[in-house]
């Protein structure tokens, strides 16, 4: 099919909730994909950070081929070997003790607000019940993680909304503590707000939240689906602020492409979810959990040394490039604040129609390229980058 009789389809039978660039992709190999006319572009989205390992990469895609044809879906009543493995290396990985399995950022930020709300309703009956979380958060489109969203814009047509939240503002600590109400016994952060425009939490503030978390009993929960699985250079972002959470939430990087999710559990929390209290048909599907199993072998120390250079050398050629104010984030997730006079959308339409994927966030530009790209495809992409950039600045 060509592009327009596919554009056609969609439009007819797909909810309307997407704005879709005009670009079919029909293949990928590393940080490369192909149109349907096989025009080459270069992916700076990884498929909003989900490709971290680039499109097809032979030992994920040997794992996954390998897991489909012995087993493709058992349900949770049975034991399946690929989720025990993943649950353990995540474990060690991450210090972490006990793991719950979901299909998405959504779904495991989901689970993370469920055992917040028993540890609060068993420690504290009658006493504690509030979540806060932080203005401009994003943690997914659910009711319920749409309310823990600290973005009002979002927040309308969908009400009524669950009880139990409050907002404080990112890095102001006099804030936090004023809202920081006694009914409240747990705090979900994410210490790169992704969605809301690529801005990394400041360590101080953070380290106010960890300090108020231990010293009142409230949970410290991580919202690393964006920022975890090697994006920022480590292999959680908040061994950037040397925190120890209660919960911490993966999706989108950790599949290498396939949908997965997961709630980890520290030694406070690994008990309060039992039998019954939660579940999922599809959560721990043994090829997705095979696919995540590839995806971990891979971030090794030396992998993640490799991103956060590649980080830093994005981040410097992009602070160089004339029309780019300012660049802000962490390791390869990355947001560049254009010069006045630019505007993010103009910037990434012209670069898709001369082969470069780039998303925004916010007004700026974001950079998710696959953790595993090339210097050569980065330069490419680079170089195009800052032709439209030079281009647009001239119009
Ligand atoms: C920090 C964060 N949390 C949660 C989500 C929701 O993830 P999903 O779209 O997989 O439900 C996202 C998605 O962008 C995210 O960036």
């Amino acid at each position: 099919m060509n592009f327009l009789q596919v554009k056609e389809l969609d439009q007819t039978y797909i909810a309307g909730t997407y704005g879709r660039n005009n670009l079919l992709v029909q293949k990928g190999a590393g940080a490369s994909c192909q149109d349907e006319q096989e025009r080459t572009l270069i992916d700076f989205s990884a498929g909003i950070g989900v490709n971290s390992i680039g499109f097809g990469n032979p030992a994920w895609v040997a794992a996954v081929k390998d897991q489909i044809d012995k087993l493709a879906h058992m349900s949770n009543l049975y034991y399946t070997q690929p989720m025990a493995l993943l649950a353990k290396a995540l474990c060690q990985r991450t210090g972490m003790q006990k793991v719950f399995f979901a299909n998405s950022g959504a779904e495991a930020n989901e689970g993370a607000l469920k055992t917040a709300r028993k540890y609060m309703s068993e420690r504290y009956p009658g006493q504690r019940d509030t979540i806060l979380t932080l203005i401009n958060s994003f943690h997914g489109r659910t009711i319920a993680t749409l309310t823990a969203t600290g973005q009002e814009g979002m927040h309308r047509h969908f009400g009524p909304f669950p009880q139990g939240f409050v907002y404080a503002k990112a890095n102001d600590i006099a804030d936090l503590k004023e809202k920081l109400n006694p009914r409240v016994g747990a705090i979900f952060i994410e210490c790169v707000q992704g969605e809301g425009g690529v801005i990394p939490l400041e360590q101080d503030f953070v380290k106010a939240i960890a300090d108020l978390c231990h010293e009142r009993d409230i949970l410290l929960m991580v919202d690393e689906v964006q920022t975890g699985v090697g994006r920022t250079g480590k292999f959680l972002a908040l061994e950037h602020y040397g925190i120890t959470p209660d919960v911490v939430t993966l999706a989108k990087g950790l599949g290498g492409g396939l949908p997965i999710g997961a709630v980890l559990f520290g030694e406070k929390t690994k008990e309060v979810l039992g039998k019954g209290d939660h579940g999922s048909t599809f959560g721990g599907n043994p090829v997705c959990c095979a696919g995540a199993g590839a995806v971990l072998e891979m971030i090794d120390d030396g992998f993640l040394a490799q991103v956060a250079e590649t980080g830093t050398y994005l981040r410097g050629r992009l602070s160089q490039m004339p029309g780019i104010a300012e660049v802000s984030g962490k390791g390869m997730m990355l947001g560049a604040t254009l010069v006045e006079g630019l505007k993010n959308t103009d910037v990434i339409a012209a670069c898709g129609e001369k082969g470069v994927i780039i998303l925004a966030a916010k007004h700026k530009l974001r950079f998710l390229p696959p953790l595993t790209i090339t210097r050569q495809e980065l330069d490419t992409g680079l170089g195009v980058l800052s032709g439209v950039l030079a281009e647009l600045a001239h119009q």
